[in-house]
């Protein structure tokens, strides 16, 4: 498994039941919640995988979510939709990132992106999809993804998209 660099003492792991969330503040509600009350269960029901970036023994500094899904052919940029079948296409949904208050600012939310990303990418190789897409929760999100090449969608100004030719090639350090 291809794994980004963290500082030491810190580790991703899967989310567990016994992984401590209800001390996890973001700044944010609906991050927040999803991890105390819902990324469990989705899990559980495959919907989703929720990783978790650890500080020993056990703090959760952050978290990001993925799930498989689809979007239209028309709310692709022509750019990238031109040569594509004009039907549902399948994406990656990087569901929900947040970094705990107490570490942002660090380094931690750029790790986690790219952690996110790596994990995309080697499943793209194995099972092909067109984009990582995602909803930003907020404004701050969404210039935060910004400044990670991610664009807009035409016409749904807080869902971004990074295209697999994009993603590959920052895999591969040629961006
Ligand atoms: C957005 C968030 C994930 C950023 O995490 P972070 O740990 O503070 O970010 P980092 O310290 O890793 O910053 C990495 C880079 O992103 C930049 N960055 C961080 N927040 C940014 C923002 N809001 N807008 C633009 N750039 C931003 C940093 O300047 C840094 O750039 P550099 O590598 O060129 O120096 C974090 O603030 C957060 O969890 N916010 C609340 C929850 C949320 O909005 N989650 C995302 C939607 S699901």
């Amino acid at each position: 498994m291809t794994s980004v660099r963290l500082p030491e003492k810190f580790f991703f792991a899967t989310l567990e039941k016994s992984h401590n969330r209800a001390a996890f503040t973001s700044g944010d509600n609906a991050v927040d919640q999803w991890l105390k009350k819902s990324a469990l269960q989705a899990q559980k029901k495959r919907l989703s995988v929720t990783r978790v970036l650890l500080e020993e023994p056990g703090t959760i500094a952050g978290y990001y979510t993925l799930a498989m899904g689809q979007v239209n052919f028309d709310d692709l940029p022509h750019t990238y939709a031109r040569k594509l079948p004009s039907t549902l296409l399948p994406i990656i949904t990087l569901a929900w990132l947040g970094v705990d208050k107490r570490y942002q600012g660090t380094g931690l939310g750029g790790r986690i992106l790219a952690q996110a990303l790596a994990d995309c990418h080697r499943t793209g190789r194995e099972i092909p999809f067109v984009a990582v897409l995602l909803d930003c929760a907020n404004p701050g999100a969404k210039s935060f993804y910004q400044h990670y090449d991610f664009q807009e969608l035409p016409g749904h100004p807080m869902t971004l998209m990074l295209p697999w030719l994009l993603l590959d090639a920052m895999m591969h350090g040629k961006t």
